[in-house]
């Protein structure tokens, strides 16, 4: 399939995907749903890690309000379900996946980072969920991901008040890890991209699956499913981490 929307492009096993549509600030449209979940779909085996970034001022500024504003009650449920879908893809994807937000993350923008594994801003970033001016809500889950994420008051707050926030009031709420410099920006995702790949690459997938099942379940349960995923990298990845430790050398994976 060729991409209109995204721009995807693989270096040493990580795709940068650039969403590129800088004449609506990369706004969502139906055209980059059916393009996200084919690429979601299609990912070749080279890709072991996957960056996210917005072309221009935006890394994207929400769902495509044109699209929307004619929906009936049964078309915008059907909608946000649908978009739904492909963010949860995103976080269910076995490999990491790091938001690189360039800019302005508002409405299903910061949805769309907050479904990434984790968010690296730049300090021209900005993030907001701006719906209740528009008359509506969240809606590609971002009222449950940002509440597990940034816990309850920062999220009714962000999301009743409608303010846009900076990356380093975005930092301090933790709705992202780090805040770097524009030009920095890629440079320093791609870095953090590569220590991830240098880790025990099934641990790695692990800790993903382990924490994304967990915050599903009760402690007990998600403390269950833990030990038994712990247990499987015994005698395996884990004996070859575990043995280079003390043998002081770097495990070979
Ligand atoms: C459609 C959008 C858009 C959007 C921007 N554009 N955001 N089009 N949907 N979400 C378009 C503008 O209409 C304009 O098109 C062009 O992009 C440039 O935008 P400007 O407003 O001229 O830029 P600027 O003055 O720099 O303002 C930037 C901005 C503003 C502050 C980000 O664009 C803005 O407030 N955008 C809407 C943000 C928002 O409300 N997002 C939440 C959407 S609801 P033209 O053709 O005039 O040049 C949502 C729900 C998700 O995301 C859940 C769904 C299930």
């Amino acid at each position: 399939m060729e991409y209109q929307i995204l721009h995807p492009s693989v270096t040493d096993g990580v795709m940068v995907l650039t969403i590129s549509r800088p004449q609506a600030l990369n706004a969502l449209n139906s055209l980059f749903f059916t393009e996200m979940d084919h690429l979601l779909s299609h990912l070749p085996q080279e890709v072991k890690i996957m960056v996210i970034t917005g072309e221009g001022k935006a890394f994207v500024a929400g769902a495509d309000i044109s699209e929307m504003v004619d929906k009936s009650q049964a078309e915008g449920e059907a909608f946000s379900l649908a978009g739904q879908a492909v963010f949860r893809k995103i976080e269910q994807l076995s490999i990491p996946v790091i938001a690189a937000v360039n800019g302005y993350a508002l409405g299903g923008g910061c949805e769309l980072a907050m479904a990434c594994d984790f968010r690296i801003a730049s300090t021209l970033a900005t993030f907001g969920q701006p719906e209740v001016n528009l008359g509506i809500i969240p809606g590609y889950a971002g009222t449950q991901r940002m509440s597990r994420l940034i816990g309850k008051g920062n999220a009714l707050y962000l999301m009743m008040t409608a303010t846009m926030i900076s990356a380093d009031e975005a930092l301090r709420m933790g709705l992202v890890q780090k805040v770097v410099a524009p030009e920095l920006l890629m440079e320093e995702t791609l870095k953090i991209a590569k220590t991830i790949l240098s880790k025990g690459p099934t641990a790695t997938k692990l800790v993903k699956e382990v924490v994304n099942l967990g915050l599903a379940m009760d402690f007990d349960a998600a403390s269950k499913q833990e030990a038994q995923r712990f247990g499987s990298l015994f005698k395996n990845e884990g004996e070859v981490g575990m043995r280079a430790f003390l043998e002081k050398r770097k495990p070979t994976w």
